[in-house]
């Protein structure tokens, strides 16, 4: 008997109707929650930059993840505007760039103009204020905006960000280098912010950076990321393709 039918959380409705209605509801909210896999340029071999970006735009992969370091804000200087407009040129991709640069309201604009679609900039990299101007002028100029959190930074202190924010990313290394051990001890924090997402702001991807590969995947999905960066497992699989194609489950 349609009637007594009971949907989701129990909630009794009035027809079938109404029970279809929440289902519907139920699916596109998770396909929000879609599993997106976005490998990393910095393990791609520079001297061969357009075939290892064309390899990742043949691929699986929803994303590229471009590793944008300045030698201030972490030990290590990776590439600036040539090379990203470089890889920008040789896919189609949407670009997910990772700003590990010391004050990044200085350079947003140019990296958007640049070419990126998902702009990433960390908060321990400049004073709150200016980290949530910075978040405003990234959205202003139609880019997706992403606060990171490197691994010592608690899960509360992305609270007061959360509202500005399209994405969350949850270093499960020390940023800097790629090929590095996966912290497991950061899937307490991922859960964390997997809830504050869900009361705050459902629509914002969780993604997970730093030693990911086939198995450690596992358990940033079991733990509530939804986005997968991964360079050494790709760059370093006999079978790119395959590998991302497993990465995404
Ligand atoms: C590290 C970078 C990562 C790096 C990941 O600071 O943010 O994106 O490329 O590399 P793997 O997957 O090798 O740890
Ligand atoms: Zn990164």
């Amino acid at each position: 008997n349609p009637k007594t039918r009971v949907c989701g959380d129990g909630i009794p409705l009035r027809s079938v109707e109404n029970c279809r209605e929440m289902t519907i509801f139920v699916v596109s909210n998770i396909r929000t929650m879609n599993r997106i896999v976005a490998p990393s340029m910095l393990s791609a071999d520079f001297g061969h930059l357009e075939r290892d970006t064309q390899m990742i735009d043949r691929s699986a992969a929803e994303w590229v993840h471009i590793d944008v370091m300045d030698g201030v804000f972490v030990p290590n200087i990776s590439f600036g505007f040539p090379v990203m407009k470089a890889i920008r040129k040789a896919t189609s991709k949407l670009l997910d760039v990772h700003l590990m640069i010391d004050r990044p309201i200085r350079y947003a604009e140019e990296f958007i103009k640049a070419g990126a679609d998902w702009l990433t900039i960390h908060l321990e990299s400049d004073q709150p204020q200016n980290t949530l101007a910075c978040l405003d002028k990234i959205r202003a100029m139609g880019c997706k905006a992403a606060i990171s959190l490197k691994p010592k930074t608690p899960a509360e202190a992305a609270i007061p960000y959360l509202t500005k924010c399209d994405m969350v990313l949850v270093m499960t290394v020390e940023p800097g280098f790629g090929g590095q051990k996966f912290m497991a001890d950061m899937m307490p924090k991922v859960q964390a912010i997997r809830g504050y997402i869900d009361a705050m702001n459902p629509a914002c991807e969780l993604e997970v950076d730093g030693g990911v590969d086939g198995d450690t995947c596992k358990l940033c999905i079991a733990s509530g990321a939804n986005v997968l960066v991964a360079g050494s497992a790709v760059y370093k699989a006999a079978d790119i393709p395959a590998k991302i194609k497993e990465l995404r489950g």
